[in-house]
């Protein structure tokens, strides 16, 4: 048995910023943002929180599925950027779904926490463990960027995006791959709340995401061609032979330089990186769910989905819709 996608959903938040507006908070412009990123604009929540994010975009996924919450045996939220410590995001998405049959846990790869949910979603399919799997990728970066530094805080939106997935013995996922190098942590990573305990004193300072760009463009467009080229050949297919390529939405230049790395035309990789900006775990699902939405994808089409973060994290699968 294979994990198949049977149903996907969207949800942004209301607000939408253009770079106009960010140029009014750090020294930048909208030249610099969609010359060196392809963004125009991002949703950033303000009555939101990613539990309602993920849960709304759960439910269309549920619905676009045919499937009732109580019939999920597995609920997991792709997000490095929960309401709670604790209790996980899962766990209250749960709650508001009335998914009372499922287990629920959060997955922390950051903007490869779909695929890592992937990988994890087809490993209890096959087992036989678990048949039906609701995985959510749902994000509030805004709450992590500084958003003093204009080299970052240009690049991150808020949202989600929900798959629904069933055990099925034709199509689904192929191939996948993914892969972690703790050992390059530092050149994207969030410290997060300053340490107040009065036996040890951690000495953060700051609780801010920091980026080295350039590392992460590098890792970027030599990991995820490599990565997809991987997963090709495990299912026996050529570069030629996939109808579409689903990249994390984190660059535009990273999207164009793999596609030409595999050599295959650009309109094989769609992009939303425009409208929402880099929402971390959420791009990969939001680009799903908009794709099938829009009637984009066709049911026996090879698909590509990959993806690369903080980690330093990747991931790549092949499904067939
Ligand atoms: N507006 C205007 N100027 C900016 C700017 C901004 N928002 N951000 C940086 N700059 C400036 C820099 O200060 C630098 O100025 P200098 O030449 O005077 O020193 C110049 O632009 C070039 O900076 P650089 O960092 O070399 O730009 P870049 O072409 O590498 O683009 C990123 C920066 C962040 C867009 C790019 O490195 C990138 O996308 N990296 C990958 C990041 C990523 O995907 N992260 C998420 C991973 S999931």
């Amino acid at each position: 048995m294979n994990a198949k996608v049977i149903g996907t959903g969207w949800q942004l938040p209301a607000y939408e910023a253009d770079n106009h507006y960010l140029a009014t908070l750090v020294e930048t412009s909208d030249e610099w943002i969609r010359e060196r990123t392809g963004i125009v604009k991002r949703h950033l929540a303000k009555e939101e929180t990613t539990t309602s994010l993920a849960a709304g975009a759960a439910r269309k996924a549920l619905a676009d599925a045919g499937l009732q919450a109580e019939e999920l045996d597995l609920l997991m939220v792709a997000t490095i950027t929960p309401d709670t410590d604790t209790p996980s995001t899962a766990c209250r998405v749960q709650a508001e779904l009335g998914a009372v049959n499922a287990v629920a846990f959060d997955v922390s790869a950051a903007c490869a926490g779909f695929l890592y949910g992937l990988h994890i979603a087809d490993a209890f399919i096959k087992s036989g463990i678990y048949r039906n799997v609701l995985l959510i990728g749902a994000e509030t970066l805004s709450k992590l960027v500084d958003w003093t530094d204009r080299g970052t805080c240009i690049l991150f939106g808020d949202g989600a995006g929900a798959a629904v997935l069933t055990a099925a013995s034709e199509g689904g996922i192929i191939a996948q791959s993914v892969g972690s190098n703790g050992s390059k942590w530092d050149v994207l990573f969030c410290m997060g709340r300053p340490n107040r305990n009065p036996l040890h004193e951690d000495g953060k300072e700051s609780g801010y995401l920091q980026m080295e760009g350039q590392e992460v463009f590098k890792f970027a467009v030599k990991t995820v061609p490599a990565c997809i080229e991987q997963v090709l050949t495990e299912a026996g297919l050529s570069a030629d032979a996939v109808d579409c390529y689903l990249l994390h939405q984190a660059n535009q230049r990273i999207i164009q330089s793999v596609a030409k790395r595999l050599k295959q035309p650009e309109e094989k990789f769609p992009m939303n990186i425009d409208q929402c900006a880099n929402t971390s775990s959420a791009s990969l699902p939001i680009l799903l769910a908009q794709m099938k939405e829009q009637g984009r994808l066709h049911p026996g089409d090879h698909l590509v989905l990959s993806g690369f973060g903080a980690g330093l994290t990747w991931g790549a699968c092949v499904m067939i819709w």
